[in-house]
């Protein structure tokens, strides 16, 4: 027994949990995903394990993203990367309800699943059922010869590392990384995504690691922030565009470890339904960096605050107009609009680590949640 608690403790690496060390991992993580893929030098992106079938992507009429969890909302993310860039129709399915509710798969679709564990049963089952239907099967994992791998045609490992912590952290950022990656490189294959910008994201993508340290350098602030709100019984996390995924995967964060209840929403349908919710108690965390739908998102806020609402926005260094209306703002580095999830989401697992540790939660292991769901 106490040598079980002291291997757990080295592992850790001096961290609490391992929920922070792989929340603080991020700065490798992503490094070790994009390394030997993105070349700065050459200005390419190489990815070994799907090169065979870039022809069949560039020319795929739509492809089908399935997975469960946050593997999801990297999906999400997914969708918005391969119709921006490639031009080509996503659908985004959660692999439960795709295997069950006899779903149309053509033998031209790609269909594309998502895991972390490469384990859970009913990605897996999604797969054979793509398969049989003769679609192409790519899979994005981060546990190397696990399941899916073995089940699929081709695919990108995410080079993330192990992760423990039951709450996904480094291995969302990891998917989410592939997926730009994929869509970046068959986007600008089929010619839908120009050269200068498919060059603009290569060289941005090396500064990814050291912007991700830079908001880690804030982890005591939002400490301090999170103090807050550990009474909050919920929640509300808007987001617009590529940052729609971002606020989902926020509030399943919060949810999942702290058990307040939160909901992700995008910003735009908070008055089909979530204004009603708002009063001075519920914290609405809204992730607004700067991009095209800015003013759109600042137009969200004030209709926040003019409800007495609560508001903790993740902002791009230096914005003075969200910092005026906000209850709260944590500034990130600016990056380009397809990158922006990749450093928004981080905060906002700082800020649901935090809220949960000083209620007492048990992080790694939250109740009745399973790191990989190998049943249905
Ligand atoms: C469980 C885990 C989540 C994970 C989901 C999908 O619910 O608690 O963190 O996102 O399964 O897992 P996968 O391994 O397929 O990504």
């Amino acid at each position: 027994q106490q040598l079980d608690l002291d291997i757990e403790q080295i592992e850790k690496g001096g961290y609490e949990h391992f929920m922070l060390k792989e929340i603080f991992e991020q700065t490798s993580s992503i490094h070790d995903t994009i390394r030997g893929r993105v070349s700065p030098q050459n200005k390419e992106v190489f990815l070994g394990g799907i090169n065979d079938v870039i022809p069949k992507l560039v020319n795929a009429r739509r492809i089908l993203i399935i997975g469960c969890g946050t593997s999801w909302h990297a999906g999400m993310v997914g969708e918005y990367l391969f119709e921006e860039f490639a031009r080509i129709p996503v659908e985004v399915e959660y692999a439960s309800e795709f295997r069950y509710r006899n779903p149309v798969i053509f033998e031209d679709d790609i269909v594309l699943a998502i895991s972390q564990s490469g384990e859970t049963a009913d990605t897996l089952a999604a797969i054979k059922l793509a398969k049989q239907a003769g679609a192409t099967v790519l899979g994005i994992c981060n546990v190397v010869g696990s399941s899916i791998p073995r089940e699929t045609d081709a695919g990108v490992y995410t080079h993330a590392g192990p992760e423990i912590g039951v709450a996904s952290t480094k291995a969302f950022t990891a998917q989410v990384t592939v997926l730009t990656m994929m869509a970046m490189l068959v986007g600008y294959r089929k010619g839908t995504l120009p050269k200068e910008e498919y060059h603009k994201l290569i060289d941005e993508f090396a500064h990814l690691p050291e912007k991700i340290a830079k908001i880690l350098e804030k982890d005591q602030d939002i400490k301090e922030l999170s103090k807050r709100y550990i009474e909050s019984t919920n929640a509300l996390y808007l987001g617009r565009g590529f940052l729609f995924p971002v606020a989902l995967e926020g509030a399943l964060k919060l949810k999942e470890i702290s058990y307040i209840h939160a909901e992700g929403y995008p910003a735009a349908e908070m008055k089909h339904g979530p204004i009603a919710l708002i009063d001075e108690h519920m914290p609405v965390f809204v992730a607004a960096t700067k991009d095209k739908s800015y003013e759109k998102i600042v137009s969200n806020i004030q209709e926040v605050k003019a409800r007495k609402g609560h508001v903790i926005a993740i902002v791009t260094e230096g914005d003075t107009v969200i910092a005026d209306m906000a209850d709260y703002v944590i500034e990130i580095p600016e990056t380009l609009e397809a990158l922006a999830p990749l450093l928004t989401v981080v905060p906002f697992q700082l800020i649901s680590y935090y809220i949960a540790v000083l209620r007492g939660c048990n992080v790694d292991q939250p109740r009745n949640l399973a790191k990989s769901v190998t049943v249905e």
